[in-house]
């Protein structure tokens, strides 16, 4: 192929979308799979034969050591194969790993490594047994004394140790801030808290492990194949090779499984010297102490401002706190330094050190908090100048990202801002607060603006047509319910002109070429544009072929003027069938491998999607209770790939936000050291009559500056700024700002004036 023949280019076919596929709402072609039960996901999977089954037992102290042990009871209770502690636990890596990873995702990961206790349901047995019922059972008759120690457990409490954290990103600055704000003459200056929040996707974690001699196959809930395969390896210290993390079907994730977790490290030593499979999953309950949550937050926010709402300076300075395990930062100033416009600016993180399990990533690690904050610190501004809100946004608008002096990819924020007002009936909002009544109820509106940055991984992917005009498409990729089985299955069926039901994708295998997994937003983009790649690369061998075969009614044309439509390829007036062409000429099918690598205009630009958040709530002037009413984002986010798996993702994030404003809350007792909640009846997220009128939209929007899909990231764009809408609009309704996450009455009710 050493001619300089010009093919069209992956964003070419896309754009020409000859089949319409692109953007369709193509229904989850895992969807029938899972309502009839054939989807398996990691604890019921069968095909490794039967497993037994391994149960945790946490620690019921927050910080010390396990002074004694006894697994007599539990090793003669019925069923019993293994108990297992600090005491005969195999040697594993330590954490960080002899080579120093430092990243928590893929480093080495322990447990029952020591006698420590470092939290509250930190692991310190795990008992396997021919049922569940008997390894449960067992595991109440492993008796534990600990020696307490004193742990550090309040965030409130130890605020002025906090400290810098190691990451180089932590701070930023431009200008003269200090000088800037002194001398505006409007000036806000407000401190805003938001809680721990829990991380409970609907499958609790699980992991099936199974060893064949020295190779690991470990079945689990899990975003990341890649990083976690590493992180297996380093804690059994072994090679990555001999490690095969299978990931088929993931009930959520949202950053609740990048992490490895006591129910994988420990089944797969236990599969290991009992010589058989071992599964075990983590209770509800145990989700809560030994995975990861959201940080609480401290966040202040200073504005300086001239009359008409211009920005001279802004500042957004969060506390957070982390796990004395690992250091993770809630990064809640990182969309401020690109959102609004202002000469002079800093932002500032700081970590308060806690014996807890470690702060994770959640759902829009960052903004998710920090926008509950920065949101309303604008629609305060707003109020206070006489300002509507989107307005006093649009006077705030950046031409370039005001920190690096990127241009932006693409921001649609202000034609979201104002395509959700036309259609919300904004105008209807009163700019005095308290004003609209509905019996007991006080109604407003609120607005804010949502943010959320465009990642891109380097990704490969594996595509294969056989001569029955199907392709199957292999990618280390994850679906945690978002949809990835389902737009990669769009893709290659719009670049290779088959049909959705012509795809066959293959994903959840760390074997299979290497991809980003599911998390940061980054999936779609990064996986479905190696997809691409590999399709170009198929579409080209299959037009070379053609051209080249004298039994082709395509034999002789021009390669590149190939067209792929209905399982037929097209040069001009001829055509021929896909399956016919492999059959005689490449009766083993085709292959190719594609890729992406972030690389050229990607890091020239400043790119992240955009949107904007508006709700009506009613709070009962007797109880204080706010409930939403309706609530409509408007999103760009570049090209949509499917209009419904993006919708449901956008209208999941909002949910969330709602959840955020006004239940969702954890606090540590600060006697032991763990979660007040525990469950989902201790801890609220909104149900079915909370959020019953909640829309989401995309505008039309194409970069091109990322990928060639021309695509940005949707998956955690709905949580951003959403909770901050309906303080806004709280605030609105009632004339009650409330800076102390979430809104529960008891918040809103002493401000309300008398009934
Ligand atoms: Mo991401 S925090 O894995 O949605």
């Amino acid at each position: 192929m050493a001619d300089d023949l010009r093919f069209p280019t992956g964003a070419e076919v896309i754009e020409a979308n000859r089949s319409g596929l692109i953007g369709r709402a193509v229904d989850r072609v895992d969807g029938g799979a899972k309502v009839t039960g054939r989807a398996q996901y990691t604890y019921e999977t069968q095909e490794l034969g039967q497993a037994a089954y391994g149960v945790v037992v946490g620690a019921t102290i927050g910080k010390g050591r396990v002074s004694t042990i006894d697994t007599t009871a539990a090793e003669a209770a019925p069923g019993v194969l293994l108990v297992m502690t600090h005491k005969n636990a195999p040697p594993q890596g330590e954490f960080g790993g002899p080579k120093g990873i430092d990243n928590r995702l893929a480093a080495a990961k322990p447990y029952l490594h020591s006698d420590e206790v470092r939290h509250f349901g930190d692991p310190v047995a795990f008992v396997v047994a021919d049922t569940f019922e008997n390894a449960r059972d067992a595991a109440a008759h492993v008796a534990v004394t600990y020696e307490a120690g004193q742990g550090v457990y309040s965030f409130e409490d130890h605020l002025d140790e906090a400290q810098k954290p190691a990451s180089p990103t932590s701070d930023s600055a431009v200008g003269d801030f200090d000088a800037a704000f002194a001398a505006a003459p409007i000036q806000l200056d407000e401190t805003y808290i938001t809680p721990i929040q829990a991380h409970a996707q609907m499958e609790p974690h699980a992991a099936l492990a199974s060893w064949d001699g020295d190779k690991l196959t470990l079945f689990m809930a899990c975003q990341l194949l890649k990083a976690t395969q590493r992180s297996v390896a380093e804690t059994l210290m072994i090679p990555r090779d001999r490690v095969r993390i299978v990931s088929r079907y993931i009930g959520g994730g949202f950053g609740g499984k990048l992490c490895v977790y006591p129910e994988a490290t420990l089944s797969a030593l236990a599969a290991r010297i009992l010589g058989r499979p071992v599964k075990a999953t983590l209770t509800r309950q145990q989700m809560f102490s030994m995975t990861g949550h959201r940080s609480a937050s401290i966040q202040r926010i200073r504005m300086g401002a001239d009359n008409d709402g211009r920005l001279s300076a802004l500042a957004h300075e969060g506390i957070v706190h982390t796990s004395r395990m690992w250091e993770f930062t809630e990064s809640v100033a990182a969309q401020t330094r690109r959102l609004y416009a202002a000469p002079h600016r800093r932002t500032q993180h700081r970590l308060v050190v806690l014996d807890l399990p470690g702060a994770e990533a959640v759902r829009a690690p960052g903004e998710a908090s920090g926008m509950l904050s920065i949101e309303v610190a604008m629609d305060e501004l707003a109020c206070r100048l006489g300002i509507d809100p989107i307005e006093i946004r649009r006077r705030n608008e950046p031409d370039v990202d005001p920190e690096s002096g990127k241009p932006y990819s693409s921001r649609s924020l202000i034609a979201c801002m104002d395509e959700g007002a036309r259609r919300f009936d904004w105008d209807q909002r009163s700019a005095t607060t308290g004003t609209r009544r509905d019996g007991e109820w006080l109604i407003g509106l609120g607005m804010s603006a949502s943010i959320r940055t465009n990642y891109l991984v380097p990704s490969k992917c594996g595509l294969t047509l056989n001569v029955e005009g199907r392709a199957v498409v292999r990618q280390a990729m994850t679906d945690i319910g978002t949809g990835t089985y389902t737009i990669l299955a769009q893709i290659a069926a719009e670049a290779l002109g088959l049909a959705v039901a012509d795809i066959e994708v293959e994903i959840g295998d760390s074997e299979f070429p290497p991809a980003p997994g599911s998390g940061g937003s980054f999936g779609a983009a990064s996986a479905g544009s190696a997809l691409l790649d590999a399709a170009m690369k198929l579409r080209e061998q299959a037009a070379r072929l053609a051209v080249a075969d004298p039994n082709s009614p395509l034999f002789g044309q021009a390669p590149e003027s190939a067209a792929f439509i209905d399982g037929r390829i097209l040069i001009g007036n001829h055509s021929e069938a896909l399956s016919d062409l492999l059959r005689r000429s490449a009766p083993d099918g085709l292959s190719t491998i594609g890729e992406l690598t972030p690389a050229g205009t990607y890091n020239d630009y400043s790119q992240h999607a955009h949107g904007a958040h508006f709700c009506e709530v009613a709070v009962s002037t007797i109880t204080g209770e706010a409930r939403l009413c309706r609530m409509l984002g408007v999103f760009a986010a570049g090209r949509i790939l499917n209009d419904k798996t993006a919708r449901s993702q956008a209208i999941g994030g909002m949910i969330w936000g709602v959840g955020q404003a006004l239940t969702e809350e954890n606090h540590v007792d600060p006697r032991y050291g763990s979660f007040e909640a525990q469950d989902l009846a201790g801890y609220h997220v909104p149900a079915h009559a909370d959020v019953a009128n909640l829309d989401a939209l995309f505008i039309a929007e194409e970069d091109d500056k990322g990928n060639p899909l021309k695509i940005k990231g949707v998956g955690e764009l709905g949580i951003c700024g959403a909770g901050a809408a309906l303080a806004n609009a709280i605030f609105n309704a009632t004339g009650v700002r409330v800076r102390d996450y979430p809104f529960t009455p008891d918040k809103i009710l002493p401000g309300l004036p008398p009934v």
